[in-house]
């Protein structure tokens, strides 16, 4: 299972004071060098962290693989394919919500989805879709021509019995599997922690996971290299991938 690093909150705590430091890109640049397979930052409307310039600084500087997590919107469709992130994520956003709340609604927005997604790709970006773990969540992300599904992990993360847990291990593994079956890779994310990333690891069928707000928290105290080489031995061991 590899890695991608959410920066947002090194943003977030720079903007704190509205000064320059913790810079977000020296936060990346130290996350790629420390085994990250990616680079994850969310550009939201109100720019309450990661800013238009950070991205920019982003995109020059990351070479494994640059994700920008955006809403469905025309300014971010102009935005990503002026800068040409590898991949976008497309996630529901609401203004007053403190992270995203939940997986993209696709079946309301399906037609609109269709038409955001060509262009992207055809500025050679790939487009993901943040989604639940449901079946037809999966299946109209198929439909809608998307390349991957990042599975809504936030649930998971709130469980605290164990056969919730496993509940909703299988959950999240049956739709991974059927996701793969048809087509899709499959990336996982939100709520992942240095603890529930343990028993998650199993899921053979996630290539990745997105991880922000712990692993961030955690190199707040011991420095960003030791956070992203710890979650990287916790997701890896025992496990042949
Ligand atoms: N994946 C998506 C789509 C997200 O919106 C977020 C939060 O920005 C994450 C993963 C990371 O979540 P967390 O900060 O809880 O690790």
């Amino acid at each position: 299972m590899r890695l991608a690093v959410n920066i947002d909150h090194i943003a977030t705590l720079r903007n704190a004071r509205d000064e320059q430091q913790p810079d977000p890109v020296t936060a990346a640049a130290i996350a790629e060098l420390s085994g990250a397979s990616g680079i994850v930052c969310h550009l939201r409307e109100d720019r309450r962290h990661i800013r238009d310039r950070d991205l920019e600084r982003l995109r020059d500087i990351v070479t494994t693989k640059l994700d920008l997590e955006m809403a469905m919107t025309e300014e971010m469709q102009h935005i990503a394919i002026r800068t040409k992130p590898e991949l976008i994520t497309l996630v529901p956003e609401k203004r007053r919500e403190l992270t995203t709340e939940g997986g993209f609604d696709i079946v309301s927005h399906f037609d609109r989805l269709v038409e955001f997604i060509k262009p992207v790709q055809d500025a050679g970006i790939e487009v993901s879709l943040f989604i639940e773990p449901e079946k037809k969540a999966v299946a109209l992300a198929v439909e809608s021509g998307a390349d991957l599904v990042e599975l809504h992990t936030g649930p998971y993360s709130l469980k605290k019995k164990n056969n919730e847990i496993e509940a909703e291990i299988n959950r999240i593994r049956t739709a991974a599997q059927f996701a793969r079956e048809s087509g899709l890779r499959v990336v996982a994310g939100h709520g992942l922690n240095y603890y529930n990333i343990v028993p998650f690891r199993i899921i053979e069928e996630i290539e990745e996971v997105s991880i922000g707000h712990a692993l961030i928290a955690r190199a707040s105290l011991v420095g960003m290299e030791t956070a992203v080489r710890e979650m990287l031995r916790l997701m890896n061991t025992g496990c042949d991938k």
